[in-house]
């Protein structure tokens, strides 16, 4: 009689282990099935904000030569773009400058380590990856300083990495800088 109760148990037993191992390979399946789907779909449809660049040889020639960094602005004055290089450990130009009440698009890249890209007062806060190029847009509607520092752990200089921005008046800045094909503070 006990012997036969040993045996109901261990089937009760079997059947719930299985039952168990069949639930536990449905939930594999499924995150399975997730990372392909989802691995698939990003290398088909990739963000379109992610421009990438080689972070070897951006010094050298295109769109962040020294020659174009800085503040350019539409011919019409309607918008502004920067163009920024944050290295270890400074950003290059130190000193952005930037009319106000006018859509500013910032385009910054890294050719060594991540570094962060903050302006502080403002809602600009991007990470700067090597290999990619960050977009953030922005408006100053008024004039005024702002700090920039590099809010990313880069490196053993990385504490004294800051920048500045200076928001001028659109006359202002007009007057001082409306001549020139890129504006900087240190022109
Ligand atoms: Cu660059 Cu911290």
């Amino acid at each position: 009689m006990a012997e036969a109760g040993r045996a109901t148990d261990m089937a009760v037993v079997d059947a719930a282990e299985q039952r168990w191992a069949l639930a536990v390979a449905v939930i594999v399946g499924l995150v399975v099935a997730v990372m392909v789907y989802s691995g698939l779909h990003w290398t088909a449809m990739a963000p379109a904000r992610v421009e990438t660049i080689d972070a070897s040889t951006l010094h050298l020639s295109g769109e962040f030569m020294e020659a174009n960094l800085g503040t350019a602005r539409e011919p019409d004055r309607s918008a502004a773009v920067v163009r920024v290089i944050a290295q270890q450990y400074a950003f290059v130009p130190h000193c952005i400058v930037v009319p106000a009440g006018t859509p500013v698009t910032f385009r910054i890249t890294s050719p060594d380590v991540v570094h962060g890209f903050l302006i502080a007062g403002t809602n600009v806060n991007a990470m700067v990856v090597p290999g990619y190029v960050a977009v953030v847009q922005a408006r100053f509607d008024k004039p005024g300083e702002h700090v920039m520092p590099c809010h990313e752990y880069c490196s053993v200089g990385h504490e004294g990495m800051w920048a500045r921005v200076t928001v001028l008046d659109k006359l202002e800045f007009e007057r001082q800088h409306g001549g020139a094909r890129r504006a900087s503070c240190a022109r």
